[in-house]
């Protein structure tokens, strides 16, 4: 597989649900590492297209929006925006980040879909599906719920069970429900567009299993196998969804049908390549369509049969299209030991860490990488983190370049020192420095990112130990030129170091150069002599790390503490039930719906508002702590339940003829209980 076969390189990152906001797993699981390589790529001086957008469609983004009480727009909108703006902060550099709702990719899917069709590759079939009486919906993917025939956990999706993983479809579960309104949902017939995956087996076990047996990573293989080598084997998929929200089927007989997200979402990767070329005045055929050209997918392992199975089965009966060299899957990220949860919000956002260690995108980076979930699931912990910046980054990386730059400051005026006669130790620290970065390249070039940048930062342990055991600070009592000599040979080290770190950290790379008023250079110039020679002036020092304190890293624990504390109360807080009464003790409460006709706060009370209630018999005065939950005009003329005969009772002076009824929330706030529908004041609770 030499690279030098390739003119041209298409990289794409998994299209990320705009239904919330990045956190640290979508940077380790997919992000870093492509950006890594991409940039990798540019420094060669090869041709590369890295493209990347918004997934906007599915029922990720509906069940958000549901759940939000917004638009299924609104949802995307703000979430594109934000995703857009997290990745430019981390250096994350595509050449274009579009989105799926972009005209661009609505055409080229349903473009896709339709040649496709006319191909005869879909099979047309009626099935029974379920369907919502209700909500008057049918109920695909994540809409159901049920318990999983595999394993018995009671909340599986209709498509997938978290718990054990399998693929599921919703005609699978048991006792499903619907997620929309709790109901259960009833059988009903409806077509559907299929590609029988099937058909595809003995292509893909040959493409996969033989053809990259050597280079695709074990955890994507080992799912491919198991995938293409099942009993039963792939089994039919639909590629149509009875859903408003996506990409209409571009069908007459479809009406009301989208595309499933899985078909549209992955030409997403095409109509990005498609928006940047145009703006770029280039031609995208050959970045798709050209053997020439290698499409390396990178993204998450759950997201691996989509792009090794399906995905591919598309490209190839399509025709015109190549095929991904690798697809380069990471394994899941944990969080101090727990899997990484939006629900629970058991995660480090992206938009928060910024503002908590502004200017420190690099460290979470490095960090990232070194601890990369490349071959298994691995945790992030902030105390890995903070050891990680303050003894390799700040006591390595940064001591050295800041040694090697200082004391040139201080002994040659900034002046790149005179390289005169190299001792044998000096010509054995470049002939090591020399093999670095063509084994920084296979690393890179075999998707081994934490080799790659431990090799980086030997290289740096390199420089930091050269100037150690050449101790310039002492020979320049004694011998000006062999000073000379050490510092010339630490700074052309930490030139070459800003080449070779720039990938893995962008951010360090561009101050180091700026330090060092290095001009831009590739991979290649390394080999090609010194980056920096004598007589060129290097600029004032500035600092590349500094130490994170333990108060820093302790404030980030207590934060977690804090959530898990929550979730534990969420979890344990409905409390145990009261003792058993007979009808005649509930008959006695005299519940009713009353208006509220006025509400005021009650002086010198937090909790209390006063307020006036037309109780169907008359007008009562009812004093109710809430306060702190409402403001007095944004309840009047609401309808709430009471208890009318409680026995009157003063407080604060004023006398309170009964109670207004409330729930109390997790998080001890109270809510009002109304009547579903408008009722007149006095109507009885029963
Ligand atoms: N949105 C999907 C996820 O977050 C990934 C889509 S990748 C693509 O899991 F190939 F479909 F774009
Ligand atoms: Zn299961």
């Amino acid at each position: 597989m030499s690279e030098q076969r390739f003119k041209r390189y298409t990289i794409t990152s998994a299209l990320p649900y705009a239904n919330g906001p990045l956190h640290i797993g979508h940077l380790a699981g997919c992000y870093i590492p492509s950006d890594i390589y991409v940039r990798y790529l540019r420094s060669q001086g090869r041709d590369v297209a890295y493209v990347c957008g918004s997934d906007e469609h599915g029922v990720a983004i509906t069940i958000k929006a549901k759940n939000e009480g917004i638009s299924p727009q609104e949802v995307v909108d703000r979430y594109h925006e934000m995703m857009k703006s997290s990745f430019q902060e981390f250096g994350i550099s595509f050449d274009h980040y579009s989105r799926t709702s972009a005209k661009i990719h609505h055409e080229t899917a349903a473009q896709l879909f339709l040649e496709l069709y006319e191909k005869g590759e879909f099979v047309e079939q009626v099935t029974e599906q379920y369907y919502d009486q209700e909500a008057q919906q049918f109920l695909a993917d994540r809409y159901i719920e049920g318990t999983c025939p595999k394993c018995g956990y009671e909340h599986a999706y209709g498509d997938q069970c978290e718990k054990c993983g399998s693929s599921l479809s919703p005609t699978d579960l048991i006792n499903p429900t619907s997620k929309l309104s709790g109901s259960v949902p009833v059988l009903k017939e409806t077509k559907h567009w299929f590609l029988d995956l099937g058909r595809y087996t003995s292509f893909l076990k040959k493409w996969i299993l033989e053809d990259h047996k050597e280079d695709w990573k074990n955890n994507v293989l080992g799912q491919c196998r198991s995938w293409l080598e099942a009993g039963e084997g792939l089994q039919p998929r639909s590629m149509t969804r009875d859903m408003d929200w996506g990409i209409p089927v571009p069908l007459k007989e479809a009406e009301g049908k989208v595309l499933y997200v899985w078909f549209d979402a992955p030409i997403g990767y095409i109509s990005s390549t498609k928006e940047w070329a145009l703006a770029k005045g280039v031609d995208w055929e050959p970045y798709w369509k050209d053997k020439d050209t290698k499409l390396v997918h990178f993204i998450g392992k759950d997201n691996i049969v989509f792009h090794c199975i399906t995905f591919p089965a598309i490209l190839k009966t399509h025709g015109e299209f190549i095929l991904p060299e690798n697809v380069p899957a990471n394994e899941f990220l944990n969080l101090e030991g727990d899997k990484i949860s939006t629900s629970r919000n058991w995660a480090v956002w992206l938009h928060e860490y910024l503002e908590e260690f502004p200017g420190k995108q690099d460290v979470l980076r490095y960090v990232l990488t070194a601890n990369a979930p490349e071959t298994k699931d691995n945790d992030f912990t902030w105390k890995d983190f903070q050891a990680r910046n303050n003894s390799e980054l700040v006591a390595i990386y940064g001591n050295f370049v800041n040694r090697a730059v200082v004391l040139t400051h201080k002994y040659f005026g900034g002046t790149v020192p005179e390289k005169k006669e190299l001792s044998p130790f000096d010509q054995e620290t470049l002939d090591a420095a020399a093999a670095f970065p063509g084994k920084v390249a296979e690393s890179l070039e075999r998707f081994r990112f934490r080799e790659a940048l431990a090799l980086m930062m030997d290289f740096a342990r390199l420089g930091n130990k050269y100037l150690a055991d050449t101790e310039p600070w002492k020979t320049i009592k004694t011998d000006k030129e062999r000073t000379a000599t050490i510092l010339n040979v630490a700074l052309n080290i930490a030139a070459d170091l800003c080449v070779l770190s720039a990938p893995f950290l962008p951010h360090t790379a561009l101050k180091l150069s700026r330090m060092l008023d290095l001009p831009e250079r590739g991979w290649g110039d390394i080999a090609k002599g010194d980056l920096l020679l004598s007589g060129h002036q290097i600029n004032e020092t500035s600092l590349l790390f500094e130490k994170i304190e333990d108060d820093q890293v302790e404030a980030q624990v207590n934060k977690l503490l804090d959530t898990k504390k929550s979730n534990e109360k969420k979890v344990t807080k409905a409390a145990p039930m009261k003792e058993i009464i007979s009808f005649d003790d509930f008959a006695r409460l005299d519940m009713r719906i009353v208006t509220i006709l006025e509400a005021e706060k009650v002086k010198k009370s937090k909790k209390l508002l006063k307020l006036q209630v037309d109780t169907g018999l008359g007008k009562r005065t009812v004093l109710s702590g809430i306060a702190e939950f409402f403001e007095p005009e944004d309840l009047v003329g609401r309808q709430v339940t009471m208890l009318l005969n409680l026995a009157p009772r003063k407080m604060m002076g004023v006398l309170s003829e009964g109670m207004v009824l409330m729930a109390e929330a997790e998080d001890g706030s109270y809510k009002l209980l109304q009547p579903h529908e408008g009722t007149t004041p006095g109507a009885q609770i029963s």
